[in-house]
């Protein structure tokens, strides 16, 4: 896919999921890794923790930037469709609530995922989490 298909795509899902209202809620949504420490070839699990009511989807990008260059994957909750996004790699797993598991862990993967969650109305939320990897 071109990066211009990707960046339509992007929008598309986005728009998708921006079509709907409901009222803000103030919950405070955490990230954590699991574990915070991970052996290179092994799993980190990134949870999401206290997730606001009325969410319509996540988007994972790795780094805290959240645009095209560095979205992984998307899940859209009404028709439970998982997005793929120019910087998945074939390893990441993204469930429907939320969490992100990151098989086989490279040096590459190490450092911050923001997780951008979408709720109904056209209010978005960025949350970073982080793992690092053991030096053997
Ligand atoms: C993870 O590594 C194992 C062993 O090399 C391999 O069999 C498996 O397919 C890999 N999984 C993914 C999702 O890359
Ligand atoms: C989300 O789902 C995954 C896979 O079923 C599970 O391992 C994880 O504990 C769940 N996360 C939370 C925060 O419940
Ligand atoms: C790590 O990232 C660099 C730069 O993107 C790439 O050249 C290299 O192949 C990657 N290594 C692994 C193990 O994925
Ligand atoms: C990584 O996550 C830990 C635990 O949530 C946090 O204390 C730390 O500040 C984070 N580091 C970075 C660089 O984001």
């Amino acid at each position: 896919m071109s990066k211009q298909e990707n960046h339509i795509e992007l929008e598309l899902v986005r728009a998708s999921l921006l079509i709907f209202w409901n009222a803000p809620t103030t919950a405070q949504v955490t990230t954590e890794a699991q574990p915070t420490k991970v052996s290179e070839g092994k799993d980190v699990l990134l949870l999401v923790h206290n997730l606001p009511q009325n969410v319509v989807g996540y988007i994972w990008y790795k780094g805290q930037i959240m645009d095209l260059h560095h979205y992984i994957t998307a899940y859209t909750i009404d028709t439970e469709t998982i997005i793929f996004g120019p910087v998945y790699s074939g390893r990441e797993k993204i469930y429907s609530n939320a969490s992100l598991l990151i098989q086989n862990v490279t040096q590459n993967d190490t450092g911050s995922y923001t997780i951008q969650i979408i709720k109904r109305g056209d209010e978005t939320k960025g949350v970073t989490g982080n793992f690092t990897l053991y030096r053997e």
